[in-house]
């Protein structure tokens, strides 16, 4: 028997369901490997169905089924057919009906995390987007409505906290006080990828939030016993993202509980389960000694996020899985607004664009590129991207921008008005802003549908003698996998245009208006806009804020640069122009390199840095974007072809140890001044002073006099906070020196009983460019401490090493890719999700020169003939390899 190739799921073939389902009534008794589901479903026939009298066909995976009873009247097998993915009735009636449905599952043979599973000891539960068809048979699609009641039944010394979504109705104790119950109900009705379930037993931190009408909801934060000092953190955020939401969008809490549960295995990194959000708990322990302020940082975000999604993604689902940065991208957009107002507006740009840049731009230029909306896919969980997530937030952005602030909140506020309650599309989504704004939004829709990153070919000329300024702009659309032929997108650019004396000069559009918001259109392929009264020629500060998801190319000096690095009033484009300054020096770098010349070059970038960072009246956190240099993979992808990375290796090398000592004496100040007095405070204050402290010592080290590897021990020796001491281990693990040892020692020592601090000690060895790395990671996959089915060490060790250590990761002698190959065929047959996502570490396989190309094409190759592979996997890989 060969396997059947799963068959894509297309977009166009999209169809109102057959049936609807108006409430569910399930009885859950939880049970280690045999848990019985009891369901109760009230259907009736879809009124809008584009079909009558089509059988009805139940989802259902993984499950054993015990018993079906249609209006109470128990079926036989004559009734029905079932096979490994769905029970069809072969006869339902033409009225609302009932049927009961009695299933078991095996929580702790469930190693997919998908549907019920076991971890630590918890029963909990991930339905999105396709694991509740794993708990019971149903209509497991968005667009399928219903209210639920869950009860749900247990030891009580084994899961005293039994949680589902909605309000607590009642709870008792059954067998003398040996089993409880529970029961919840959930008002707002919902699609069951938002179904939760959490038994176990759990201690908790619990707060109140009233809300805008005055509404008192209670807050609950669960996890595990003796860590309740580290969840305040995120109760903290949760306060501020509630209020925030009411300020900003006018979004009120709707239950009288809202609950999060932190658990240790888990495949994302949350989940918005309604009332019931679901975290890795990763993303809600922090303490400083335990947590970074990265880790600070994005527990706030996180957090923020699920609770963002109530409204957009649970009061307003999507209708179908092709509409998912429905939910995702407009969420991202709004928990970025949320960091950019609780933090800094500039930092959080810059953060939010380099990450894009760095995964989405990647995914985008590579053989996994598709649109925001795509068209179609086999595994649903492969298309959880940073195309539908990043980019998707960056169409959200771009509405902001054409229609502006106020009528882009009138259009949100449509939207809500208008959808509440349903399962939307992305088309209904565009509409509102339409209808609030009167603008047509027609031709700004193809950038759901066109996959690729637009090029902006600009080109600025100056007539002294009529003190003109003429912009040609050309967007070049580059062919992606399935669409060879672009058409031109509608692109907000932002621009301003610096006089002689670095101010911002009045862009008066020639027999126009001047520009107050300084956006201009760009709707065709060529165009040309001209600006008068310019005095004399200007350096233009082009794509400000990043206005467009799009690659800016203009012929700027060196001196032009520099000149922005001074004076642009954008502070974004500032860091932009450094940013853009330290690449052209690097890949020049490369060039020279591969040419067998010395590489005498970036004294000039140096320097502006160095004015730079002393500007006046910079955040800490900004002057640490500064001086953070492109990544190694920056420079990767920006080459785009050939990529040789020891060559880019020697050359980050060397404009580090540059930077370090051109910058010297600055960069001793900063870490003597910026030392930590007082209490930690994760606030972006803290943060900020800790970030440029960091980066100062990163390019000290890179220097590599013996003071500076002192200063590094010491960092590390010394440090009071979890921030200062990952820093300080990850640059020791790249060294030679024996302190490397005693430092990885030392933190093995001090936490090698806490699962979540343990995998920085993972990660930092995975990160390590020496040479003797990929063995290390081999040895430490058979660590007692590390596990193939739990996420968070796999992604650690593994993930970290496949895509954050280039050189070591591609070995001229392919052995990176075998151990990869080899690590995503064990963990397909545990847990296909996660596999998946460590074979995108191939992504940019096309782009290496041909020696390491054909090694990496041969271990693909290798994972693509593997039998029984999961369709996860072999999604991934066939796309990868096609053509
Ligand atoms: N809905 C997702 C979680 C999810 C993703 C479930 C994929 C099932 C499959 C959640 O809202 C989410 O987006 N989580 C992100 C973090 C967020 C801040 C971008 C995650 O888990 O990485
Ligand atoms: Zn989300």
């Amino acid at each position: 028997m060969t396997a059947k190739r799963p068959r894509p799921i297309l977009l166009k073939n999209y169809r109102p369901p057959a049936y609807l389902i108006d409430t569910v009534e399930l009885d859950i008794a939880l049970d280690p490997t045999r848990t019985r589901v009891h369901s109760r479903l009230k259907l009736r026939p879809n009124p809008k169905a584009e079909k009558k009298k089509e059988p009805l066909r139940l989802d259902g995976e993984h499950l054993e089924l015990a018993e079906v009873r249609l209006d109470g009247r128990t079926l036989t097998g004559k009734d029905y057919r079932l096979d490994d993915t769905s029970l069809t009735l072969k006869k339902t009636p033409a009225k609302a009906f009932t049927l009961d449905i009695t299933t078991y599952v095996n929580p702790e043979g469930n190693k997919a995390l998908q549907g019920l599973y076991r971890t630590n000891g918890v029963y909990c539960t991930q339905c999105e987007a396709q694991g509740f068809r794993r708990i019971s048979y149903y209509l497991d699609r968005p667009d399928v409505l219903a209210t639920y009641t869950c009860r749900i039944e247990a030891e009580m010394d084994e899961a005293p906290v039994l949680l589902s979504n909605g309000n607590p109705l009642e709870r008792g104790t059954l067998a003398g006080g040996k089993r409880h119950y529970a029961v919840w109900h959930d008002p707002y009705p919902k699609p069951c990828y938002l179904f939760a379930l959490v038994g176990g037993d759990l201690s908790s931190i619990a707060s109140t939030f009233r809300t805008m009408s005055g509404r008192e909801v209670d807050l609950r934060i669960y996890v595990e016993h003796g860590k309740e000092s580290r969840a305040g953190w995120a109760m903290d955020s949760l306060k501020r993202a509630m209020r925030w939401d009411e300020e900003r969008f006018g979004r009120e809490y709707d239950l009288d509980v809202f609950n999060i549960v932190a658990v240790s295995d888990f495949n994302m990194g949350a989940m918005e389960n309604k009332g019931l959000n679901v975290f890795n708990d990763r993303l809600i322990l922090a303490s400083p000694e335990t947590a970074t302020d990265t880790i600070f940082e994005a527990i706030e975000s996180v957090v923020a996020h699920e609770y963002f999604h109530n409204w957009t993604g649970n009061r307003i689902t999507c209708r179908d899985w092709f509409q998912l940065c429905l939910k995702e991208g407009l969420t991202v957009f709004r928990d970025q607004e949320f960091s950019g107002d609780e933090r800094s507006e500039t930092v959080q740009r810059i953060i939010d664009v380099r990450r894009l840049k760095s995964l989405q731009f990647t995914e985008d230029a590579g053989p996994l590129a598709h649109p925001v909306r795509p068209e179609s896919y086999i595994e649903i969980n492969n298309f959880y991207t940073a195309t539908v997530y990043e980019k998707g937030a960056e169409l959200v952005r771009m509405i902001q921008t054409l229609l502006g602030r106020d009528y882009f909140r009138k259009g949100m506020d449509l939207y809500f008005d208008r959808h509440d309650g349903e399962a939307a599309t992305v088309d209904e989504f565009i509409t509102c802003f339409e209808d609030a704004s009167g603008t047509d939004l027609s031709h700004f829709k193809r950038w759901y549908s066109q996959a690729g990153t637009p090029e902006l070919v600009c080109d600025l000329h100056f007539d002294p003698e009529k003190k003109r300024a003429r912009l040609d702009v050309e967007q070049v659309l580059p062919p992606t996998p399935g669409q060879p032929h672009k058409k031109p997108l509608d692109i907000p650019l932002k621009l301003g245009l610096l006089g002689g004396n670095g101010q911002d000069l009045p862009l008066k559009l020639d027999g126009g208006p001047v520009l107050e918001d300084g956006v201009v259109h760009i709707t065709k392929r060529k165009q040309s806009f001209k600006f008068s009264d310019i005095p004399s020629r200007p350096v233009p500060s082009l794509l400000r804020g990043f206005s467009a998801p799009a690659n800016i190319t203009v012929d700027l000096s060196d001196q032009d640069l520099e000149f922005l690095i001074a004076n642009d009033s954008d502070l974004f484009n500032r860091w932009q122009a450094a940013n853009t300054y330290a690449m052209r020096t690097l890949i020049e770098t490369v060039r020279r390199l591969a040419k067998g010349k010395k590489a005498s070059h970036g004294m000039r970038y140096a320097k502006a840095l160095s004015t730079a960072i002393s500007g006046e009246g910079l955040e800490n956190a900004y002057r640490a974007e500064l001086l953070t240099l492109p990544s190694q993979a920056d420079v990767a992808r920006v080459i785009g072809k050939n990529v040789e990375p020891v060559s880019i290796q020697r050359a980050h090398r060397r404009l580090m140890k540059l930077v370090g000592r051109t910058l010297g004496d600055q960069l001793e100040d900063l870490y003597d001044e910026l030392a930590d007095e007082g209490p930690f405070s994760p606030d972006a204050e803290g943060a900020g002073r800790r970030a440029v402290r960091n980066a100062a010592l990163t390019l000290l080290t890179a220097r590599g006099e013996k003071p500076d590897l002192e200063r590094l021990s010491r960092h590390y020796f010394t440090a009071t906070n979890m921030t200062d001491r990952a820093h300080a281990l990850y640059q020791l693990a790249a060294q030679r020196s024996s302190d490397r040892e005693r430092a990885l020692n030392d933190f093995y020592e001090q936490w090698q009983g806490d699962h979540i601090v343990i995998d920085t000690w993972f990660a930092a060895q995975a990160h390590s460019p020496l040479a003797s790395t990929l063995s290390r990671v081999k040895a430490l996959t058979r660590h007692p401490l590390f596990a193939l089915t739990a996420p968070n060490k796999v992604r650690a060790l593994i993930g970290t090493f496949a895509l954050t250590n280039p050189v070591q990761f591609n070995r001229a002698d392919g052995a990176g890719y075998t151990f990869l190959a080899d690590q995503v065929l064990a963990l397909d047959r545990l847990n296909p999700q996660i596999a998946a996502r460590m074979l995108s570490a191939f992504r940019i396989w096309r782009s290496l020169e041909p020696k390491r190309r054909a090694k990496a094409r041969s271990a693909l190759s290798r994972v693509a003939r593997a039998k029984g592979g999961s369709p996860d996997v072999q999604e991934i890989v066939s796309k990868m390899l096609e053509l």
